[in-house]
C-alpha cells in the first residue's frame, strides 16, 4: 500500500465522522477528559448484543463485491442514510442523505447518493462516483468537502472503487432532495489526482488487514490523533480522541489505544475478544462501548477480513 498522505481536511473528518454518526451538531474533539470514558449505566442508545448475524457474501462478481464493500466494512451507509428516531437506519430511504453536520467552518450535508436523476447521482456515470470518491471532485469540476473521507479514499484499489461505484448505481432510487452544504475552508487540496491504485493482494494477511483499517473502513482515523491538522503516523491507534456530550447525551467517548500495548491496548486480548468488541460493541471487560463505530455493520464482515484486521492491529506498536 502506498504511504498515507493525509492532510488537514482529515483531521475535520474525524471530528466530522463521529458528529456525524452520533447524529449530532457541533460535537468536537476536545482534549480527553481526566478520568476514564466508562458508558454510564443509562445511555439512552444501550447497545443491544444481537444473535448471529446475517453475513453478506463478498464474491467475485463486480456488484456482489461492490454491495459487500458499501454494506459492510466501508459503512458508506452510516453517513448517507438517514435515521429513524430510534437511530436505527431508515430502509425506505437507504443513501438518500440528509444527515446535516455542523462545525465551526461547516455545514455539511451527507449527499443523496442513489441514482435518483433530478435529487440523487442518477446522471453521474461509475468513472464520475469513482472520482467523486478518491478524488473529491463532481463531474461539473467542482470540490467535495469532509466530512467525506477521501484522503483514505485515495487509496481504494481499482477494482474496489468501481465495486462500490457499480454497486451504488445499483440500488434504488430515492427522491430525497439534500440542501448544499457551505464551507469557509479551502476545498480540494486532496493532492495529486489519483488515477490508478492496484489491488492489494489477500494472501499477506497484515497488509491486507492494514488497507481495510485505513482506506476502506477509515478505522485508524478515528482511533489516531492529530497534530497541526496532520493525523501523526507515529501513534497510529493510540487513540485519545474525545467526543465530548454529542447530542442529548451527557456521556463523553475517547477513542481507545488499539495498539498491542499489553496494558493500554489489546496486547492482552485474545483475538475473539478484539472480534466481539469491532462486530458487536462489547469491550473485553464485557462493558458496552458507546455507539459510535458502525459495528452492526462490521458484523456482517466476512470471518477471513475480520481476521485481517485483528492480525494487522496486533502489528501496531505499543
Ligand atoms: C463520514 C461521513 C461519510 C462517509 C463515511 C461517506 N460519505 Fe460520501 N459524502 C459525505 C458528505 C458530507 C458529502 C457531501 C460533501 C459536500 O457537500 O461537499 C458526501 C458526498 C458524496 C458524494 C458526492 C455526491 C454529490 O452529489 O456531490 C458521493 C458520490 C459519495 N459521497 C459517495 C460515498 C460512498 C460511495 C461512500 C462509501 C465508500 C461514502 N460516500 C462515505 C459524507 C460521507
Ligand atoms: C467513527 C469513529 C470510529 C471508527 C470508524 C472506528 N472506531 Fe473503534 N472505537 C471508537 C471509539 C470512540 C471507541 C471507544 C468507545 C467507548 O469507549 O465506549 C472505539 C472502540 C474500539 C475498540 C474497543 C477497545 C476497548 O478498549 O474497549 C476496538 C477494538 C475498536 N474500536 C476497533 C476498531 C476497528 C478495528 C475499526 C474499523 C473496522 C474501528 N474501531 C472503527 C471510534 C471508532
Amino acid at each position: 500500500m502506498p504511504a498515507l498522505r493525509l492532510t488537514a481536511r482529515s483531521t475535520l473528518s474525524v471530528v466530522v465522522v463521529l458528529a456525524l454518526l452520533l447524529g449530532t451538531s457541533g460535537c468536537g474533539r476536545q482534549p480527553p477528559p481526566t478520568g476514564s470514558a466508562s458508558a454510564p449505566e443509562a445511555a439512552p442508545t444501550t447497545p443491544k448484543v444481537a444473535g448471529p448475524v446475517e453475513r453478506i457474501a463478498d464474491g467475485p462478481d463486480k456488484l456482489m463485491h461492490g454491495r459487500y464493500l458499501v454494506e459492510t466494512v466501508a459503512g458508506c451507509g452510516n453517513c448517507h442514510t438517514p435515521r429513524l428516531p430510534d437511530g436505527t437506519p431508515d430502509p425506505n430511504k437507504k443513501f438518500a442523505g440528509a444527515f446535516l453536520i455542523k462545525e465551526p467552518v461547516f455545514e455539511a450535508y451527507a449527499k443523496n447518493i442513489t441514482p435518483d436523476k433530478e435529487t440523487g447521482i442518477g446522471s453521474w456515470s461509475e468513472g464520475d462516483i469513482v472520482n467523486a470518491i478518491r478524488n473529491g471532485k463532481r463531474p461539473d469540476g467542482t470540490n467535495l468537502g469532509p466530512p467525506m473521507p477521501f484522503l483514505w479514499y485515495r487509496h481504494l484499489s481499482d477494482t474496489d472503487v468501481h465495486a462500490i461505484a457499480a454497486y451504488i448505481k445499483s440500488v434504488p432510487a430515492v427522491q430525497n432532495k439534500v440542501p448544499k452544504s457551505t464551507y469557509q475552508i479551502p476545498l480540494g487540496n486532496h493532492g495529486p489526482t489519483v488515477t490508478s491504485v492496484p489491488d492489494m493482494p489477500k494472501n499477506n494477511q497484515v497488509k491486507y488487514g492494514e488497507y481495510l483499517a485505513g482506506p476502506v473502513a477509515h478505522c485508524m482515523d478515528c482511533h489516531t490523533t492529530y497534530v497541526d491538522g496532520q493525523i501523526d503516523m507515529k501513534r497510529l491507534g493510540h487513540g485519545g480522541n474525545a467526543f465530548v456530550k454529542p447530542m442529548i447525551y451527557d456521556w463523553a467517548a475517547v477513542s481507545s489505544n488499539i495498539t498491542s500495548d499489553k496494558t493500554l491496548g489489546l496486547g492482552n486480548w485474545t483475538d475473539d475478544e478484539i472480534k466481539r468488541a469491532i462486530t458487536t460493541g462489547v469491550s473485553r471487560d464485557g462493558r458496552f462501548l458507546l455507539p459510535i463505530m458502525a459495528s452492526p455493520l462490521y458484523a456482517k464482515m466476512e470471518p477471513d477480513d475480520l481476521d485481517a484486521i485483528v492480525a494487522y492491529l496486533r502489528t501496531l506498536p505499543p
